[in-house]
């Protein structure tokens, strides 16, 4: 808690001294935040999950026989949350009697205690190893396993929220900690009419907006920051040339706030803005230069009914 809490007030002191501001979205989720993201999991317009959803159902065998193996393998998740769509193939894979063990990653020891209860209830027979690291940390974990093939899921467009050359940084880091024949399982939100993705970022019941503000009653309760959130304003854009939906807290007054914990005030002109999130859409052609330029091979794409939305399988 207390070296959280440091490298969190030193994040957020780099930040908030930055023009323009910025804070990172990995921040978001608090107890709270877990709840708001629950909640705009099940909007309507937040299509994605659903998409997702549906993908699991309606393809789980086709994505059966495209990772299966004569070994026993490793599948590793990386920010596992509730895990409302994995068990849909893992239970599917249970009953095809494949051999492997799954590995939730996730920074919350939390939400793995939770997890792994959950599934010892509802997927009997499932062996479940839980790792209780960041990202990085799980690749370097990838790096150093053993026997059997890695076959990493990186669900629910996470990948969105790195800025397009991270994203290839992230996923070269990833192959090269992995091996020849290991796989990667990877949820992505696809470009489509720009109404529909304002939309999912932009609900009408506010619910977007309360995730984002969240934050800055964290700052308040977790650095003690006296922030008045009635004098911000969420604000979100979608740009259809880069596929790029950029979420912002924007100041509506000329303010100052103190944070203890950094020791330092920040001041707000009016409409000045922080920006607090990318959640990058891509295109086919587009995932499949990224998966070429970090030294993947695309096995195999998973879409949606209505093409919102792709698991994209690729190999090392
Ligand atoms: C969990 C990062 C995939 O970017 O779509 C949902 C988070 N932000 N609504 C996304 C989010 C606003 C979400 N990810």
């Amino acid at each position: 808690m207390d070296t959280v809490s440091t490298v969190f007030a030193q994040e957020v002191h780099e930040g908030l001294s930055q023009h323009p501001k910025r804070l990172s979205s990995k921040y978001f989720y608090d107890e709270k935040g877990d709840q708001l993201f629950q909640a705009i999991m099940a909007m309507p317009s937040y299509y994605l999950t659903q998409c997702e959803f549906e993908i699991f159902t309606q393809q789980r065998d086709k994505i059966y026989e495209a990772i299966k193996s004569d070994e026993p393998i490793r599948l590793v998740e990386f920010g596992a949350g509730d895990g409302y769509k994995t068990k849909v193939l893992l239970r599917y894979f249970v009953e095809q009697e494949m051999e492997f063990t799954y590995h939730p990653v996730d920074i919350s020891e939390h939400i793995l205690a939770e997890l792994k209860g959950k599934l010892a209830q509802e997927i009997p027979g499932l062996a479940v190893e839980p790792l209780n690291m960041d990202y990085f940390q799980a690749l370097d974990y990838l790096n150093h396993v053993g026997e059997g093939k890695n076959v990493v899921m990186f669900l629910g467009s996470n990948i969105g929220n790195f800025v397009g050359s991270d994203a290839t940084k992230f996923l070269s880091q990833m192959a090269a900690s992995c091996q020849p024949g290991d796989q990667l399982l990877m949820g992505v939100d696809l470009k489509k009419d720009p109404h529909l993705i304002l939309e999912a970022y932009n609900d009408k019941n506010g619910i977007t907006a309360q995730f984002n503000l969240n934050l800055l009653n964290r700052m308040n309760t977790e650095l003690g920051a006296n922030f008045d959130v009635t004098k911000f304003k969420h604000y979100e854009s979608y740009n259809p040339e880069n596929g790029e939906a950029r979420s912002y807290i924007i100041s509506m007054a000329d303010q100052d706030v103190h944070i203890t914990e950094t020791g330092k005030t920040y001041h707000f002109d009016y409409a000045e803005y922080i920006h607090v999130e990318i959640s990058k859409k891509y295109d086919l052609p587009e995932l499949e230069q990224l998966a070429e330029k970090a030294g993947y091979t695309v096995q195999q794409h998973f879409t949606d009914c209505k093409s919102y939305f792709v698991d994209t399988l690729w190999v090392k």
